[in-house]
């Protein structure tokens, strides 16, 4: 009989790929439910292995930009608001998140966005096409401060030259960060990968799309810095 290794850990969780997340549970405030409920089913797009058929989705053909880790969802309101002419998919894993976002979509009347509650690696990989994406947000990701963590950070270079090929040639990857030194990584890794071209000689001015947020603004008045990378497709 083969000896069994009690130590080893079971075939499925041996080759589990580090997440650049954790799920936590989180408390949903009653319009955060509602908005669920209610406009869930119209802007919710579920996780499938099956291309996201944008046309058909919008109603229209329009420069699609995804972004990743939306948080609470305001940025992503404010540009999709500010830039009606394009079309947004945000990921996002926590769902307190998704029902805030939906909550700003059903205020504010925003109709081009639709959301994926799910791991932005496995989105980009089973529903979207290569060179589909005109423009990728990435605002704020987790920095993973503890050096033993790193390894969680989403910006590095199998993740940055896997999300390329998903770019259109011309398209743009937007990454901002407060903290100096994961914005140090991305400058490094964004600026190793040969598709990409930096818009600036390192470190970008804020584009006027991204609106300040409370927390940096907070942060800005404490003398913290913020890091903007713009780096477009060659
Ligand atoms: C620090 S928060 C920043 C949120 C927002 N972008 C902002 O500026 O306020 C990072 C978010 O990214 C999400 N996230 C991290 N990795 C992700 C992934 N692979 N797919 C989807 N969401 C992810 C986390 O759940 C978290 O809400």
């Amino acid at each position: 009989m083969e000896e069994q290794d009690n130590k080893q850990p079971p075939q499925d969780l041996k080759h589990r790929p580090i997440k650049s997340f954790v799920t936590r549970p989180g408390r949903m405030g009653t319009g955060q439910i509602k908005a669920l409920t209610e406009l869930g089913p119209k802007f919710v797009l579920p996780y499938k292995v099956e291309r996201i058929d944008t046309a058909a989705t919008f109603g229209r053909s329009a420069p699609l930009v995804l972004e990743i880790g939306f948080g609470m969802g305001a940025a992503t309101a404010d540009i999709a608001a500010t830039l009606p002419d394009h079309d947004f998919i945000g990921c996002e894993v926590h769902e307190p998140g998704v029902g805030a976002l939906l909550k700003l979509i059903g205020e504010r009347e925003i109709g081009n966005i639709r959301i994926v509650q799910h791991d932005a690696v496995e989105v980009l990989r089973d529903m979207v096409g290569e060179a589909a994406l005109d423009g990728v947000h990435i605002f704020f990701p987790d920095p993973w401060h503890k050096k033993r963590h790193n390894k969680r950070r989403l910006i590095q270079a199998p993740f940055v030259a896997n999300l390329v090929r998903h770019i259109k040639p011309g398209g743009y990857l937007h990454c901002a960060t407060d903290w100096q030194p994961y914005a140090e990584q991305m400058l490094e890794v964004l600026s190793a990968e040969p598709h990409l071209l930096n818009t600036a000689a390192g470190y970008a001015d804020k584009p006027a799309y991204r609106p300040l947020t409370k927390f940096e603004n907070r942060g800005i008045k404490l003398g913290h810095g913020v890091w903007d990378l713009v780096f477009r497709k060659r």
